[in-house]
């Protein structure tokens, strides 16, 4: 594996090597990204053994131009056109009917694949300099916590990738929100970077399908939503805004123990009570959007380390505070 820079002449080479059939993981604004061409099946298959991903799982295929998404979407609706036009390029990836020159293994065989233009200025020039459509499943194996930066990438994928593209911590910090837009009504399959009210915003209502508890292996129909995923090797449990740490200590408190919370108001409140050895605050600032961003990062740091359990409690639930809460109750025990 080699460590590339966000040079143009580095640009060039991870372009040159995505040509060839390597494997480079990419920044993007959301997380870092295990690209390959999408047009080359043995390059995705490496893609799938990389992140010992199983292979009913597609990937999404990232484009540098609106114009592209014709490449690998045979019909795109009004409705998408105008979430294209009004949120791309960002951390939207919208599923529509796929072009039978996509292979199948990108999309796990599905009649459908997921597309997005990411507003990264490394992942888009990369993917403009390579002159292909880019998969990209997040650069992390399978089941595990995403990577937000390009030493989490290095750390968990080592040689199974062949060139990283270090270009820093990424803005965002969780995963693109991912709508169906094949069907009659749009579908949120997953909440993510773009906040659910923007999208309304611009094709009004989304459907929210209610979890179901479905598990690997099973046949799913938006299949990267297991709902054991993006988990931590430290148990991780969920509580509700505000209910630690009472709930907690009806469970039983691990020490050492870490408690995971939104502001420094609430973890002023929390630090009173003298039960847990640290407290973590995911927005300093107490904004959603910087907690998003701060949320893999923690979560990477906790694993690395010195404690036995971590007790989160949820954020407020608007905004990017939906895939936080999210990503939290897929960390968690259940
Ligand atoms: O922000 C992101 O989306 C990042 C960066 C790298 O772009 N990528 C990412 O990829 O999170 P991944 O593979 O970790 O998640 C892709 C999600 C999975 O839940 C997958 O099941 C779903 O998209 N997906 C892909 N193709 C699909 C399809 N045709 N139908 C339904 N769901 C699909
Ligand atoms: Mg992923």
């Amino acid at each position: 594996m080699e460590i590339l820079s966000t040079q143009e002449s580095d640009l060039a080479r991870a372009a040159r090597a995505l040509r060839e059939g390597k494997l480079v993981a990419i920044p993007t604004e959301t997380v870092y990204g295990l690209g390959a061409n999408a047009f080359d099946e043995v390059a995705v298959a490496r893609v799938f053994e990389a992140k010992a991903r199983p292979t009913f799982d597609p990937l999404i295929i990232h484009i540098a131009r609106i114009e592209d998404i014709g490449l690998v979407a045979r019909e795109v609706p009004e409705s998408a056109r105008s979430l294209a036009r009004a949120l791309w390029p960002g951390p939207l990836t919208m599923i529509l009917p796929k072009k039978s020159e996509v292979p199948d293994i990108v999309t796990a065989g599905l009649p459908t694949v997921a597309v997005r233009f990411p507003e990264h200025p490394v992942a888009r020039r990369i993917i403009e300099l390579a002159g292909v459509p880019v998969a990209a499943p997040s650069a992390n194996p399978f089941g595990y916590i995403s990577p937000t930066t390009a030493a989490h990438v290095i750390d968990m994928l080592q040689d199974r990738v062949d060139f990283v593209v270090d270009g820093g911590p990424c803005d965002v910090g969780v995963e693109s929100t991912v709508i169906d837009m094949t069907g009659a009504r749009p579908v949120l399959l997953r909440p993510g970077g773009m906040a659910l009210e923007a999208i309304e915003a611009v094709i009004g209502p989304v459907v929210i399908p209610p979890r179901t508890p479905h598990s690997v292996g099973h046949a799913l129909s938006s299949p990267g939503q297991t709902l054991s995923h993006y988990a931590p090797s430290t148990p991780l449990y969920l509580f509700e805004e505000g209910s630690l740490p009472d709930a907690a200590r009806s469970m039983g408190i691990a020490r050492p123990s870490v408690a995971l919370v939104y502001t420094p108001a609430r973890a002023r409140e929390i630090e009173a009570h003298h039960l847990f050895d640290a407290v973590e605050v995911l927005a300093p600032d107490g904004d959603l959007r910087e907690a998003a961003a701060r949320l893999f990062s923690i979560l990477h740091e906790f694993d690395a380390g010195q404690f036995r359990a971590i007790y989160a409690e949820r954020v407020p639930e608007a905004g990017l505070g939906r895939a936080i809460n999210d990503r939290l109750y897929r960390a968690s025990k259940k």
